[in-house]
């Protein structure tokens, strides 16, 4: 049995791991630490948590007593560290909760997995490690800071974060190199793009997008619409973060990301056609409608679903104009490539809500 650390595994990101890697590899378990503050979910692993091989902690990944704690009573093989605050539009009201969380939590995480995973010091006083571990740092393109029309973040791209969040971000991922580099630790980042699909904070632009269809609202959309963002299923992500901590080597970053490049409209305008297509085909569909409008023979009109719900606002301080990831390196040293495109990807995604409404009325 190898045992896991995931931190942050009532997000959405994180729970989608831990349903993922509970259902491919029989002989794990799981321990999940999250503070569940706003946009940590318990009922979202509810399920999970009845496997018998998933347990959970509520706590901070920055309290040392307690991650000291786990380390001692579980000895974890792995830590997954997803625990982030990670919503930039916060970051830009309180850039310190993302300092607390982000470097000062990742860097507390990494001192504990040192106390527990060391064993001695070499000759030449470097620390020596238990065998097969792994610490796994979950990162974001968001570090590289942004594109102009052309080009793609590569791994040897410079660092060049330019919201409070993605510094935070960068500076925990420069951690993690420094203890690699410093100690020698068995560590590994990952940086992803965009994701998308089951279980996404409706604060986020597809499922908040989503929501308000739903309830008939505008759908405020930054700027002119036209920032890119590079578009993973999040079940993808799952799998390359699996593929490396299980044959990624030490000390190496990967980029993560979906070859799907979509300017910010043209996810809103899809979204949009896409549910209305779904309302129109499949009727019953439309009982979800939190707005209600009859026609003359008493159908519930979907005729409001349209661009014209689309409402531009002033757009983000300091948006970054464009993000796009080359994932070159993890697709020819580990064999990655994403699966699902974003057609099929946003289709599930927009069921899913239709169908667990009640987990998004439960946030509220
Ligand atoms: N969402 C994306 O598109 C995306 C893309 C690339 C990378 N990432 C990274 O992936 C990770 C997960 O992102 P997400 O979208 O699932 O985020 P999320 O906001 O949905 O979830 C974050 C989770 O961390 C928990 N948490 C926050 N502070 C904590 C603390 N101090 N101690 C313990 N738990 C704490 C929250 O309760 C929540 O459950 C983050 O590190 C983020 O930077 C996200």
């Amino acid at each position: 049995m190898k045992t896991y650390l995931v931190t942050g595994g009532a997000g959405f990101i994180g729970a989608n791991f831990v349903k993922y890697m509970l259902a491919t590899y029989p002989d794990i378990e799981i321990v999940v630490l999250d503070l569940l503050t706003y946009a940590g979910n318990l009922k979202t692993i509810e399920n999970d948590l009845k496997s018998g091989r998933c347990e959970f902690v509520k706590g901070n990944i920055g309290d040392r007593a307690l991650v000291n704690s786990l380390f001692d009573k579980y000895g974890f093989q792995y830590v997954v560290n997803f625990a982030a605050e990670s919503h930039v539009d916060r970051s830009i009201d309180d850039p310190q909760l993302f300092l607390i969380t982000n470097i000062l939590g990742t860097q507390n995480l990494l001192d504990a997995a040192r106390r527990a995973w060391v064993t001695g010091k070499d000759e030449a006083g470097y620390p020596t490690w238990k065998e097969g571990l792994r610490f796994h740092q979950v990162s974001t393109d968001e570090v590289y800071g942004s594109l102009g029309a052309e080009g793609y973040f590569r791994e040897t791209t410079p660092l060049d974060p330019r919201s409070p969040y993605s510094a935070s971000k960068t500076s925990a991922d420069l951690f993690v190199k420094a203890y690699a580099e410093t100690y020698k630790m068995p560590v590994t980042i990952t940086r992803c793009s965009n994701n998308y699909g089951p279980y996404h904070f409706p604060e986020k632009l597809i499922p908040l997008i989503i929501k308000n269809i739903l309830e008939g609202k505008p759908l405020p959309v930054y700027g002119k619409g036209t920032n890119v963002r590079d578009w993973l299923y999040v079940e993808d992500h799952c799998k390359a973060i699996d593929t490396v901590i299980h044959r990624g080597r030490e000390g190496e970053v990967y980029n993560v990301g979906g070859h799907n490049e979509m300017q910010n409209i043209d996810i809103v305008k899809l979204t949009i056609s896409t549910i209305h297509r779904i309302m129109k085909e499949e009727p019953r569909y439309r009982e979800v409608l939190k707005r209600k409008e009859y026609d003359a023979d008493g159908n519930i009109r979907i005729d409001w679903i349209n661009d014209s719900l689309i409402t531009f606002v002033q757009d983000r301080l300091g948006h970054d104009q464009r993000y796009a990831i080359d994932p070159g390196k993890i697709t020819a040293e580990l064999g990655w490539t994403p699966e699902t495109t974003f057609k099929e990807g946003i289709l599930k995604t927009i069921y899913w809500y239709l169908n667990n409404q009640q987990w998004v009325e439960d946030l509220a």
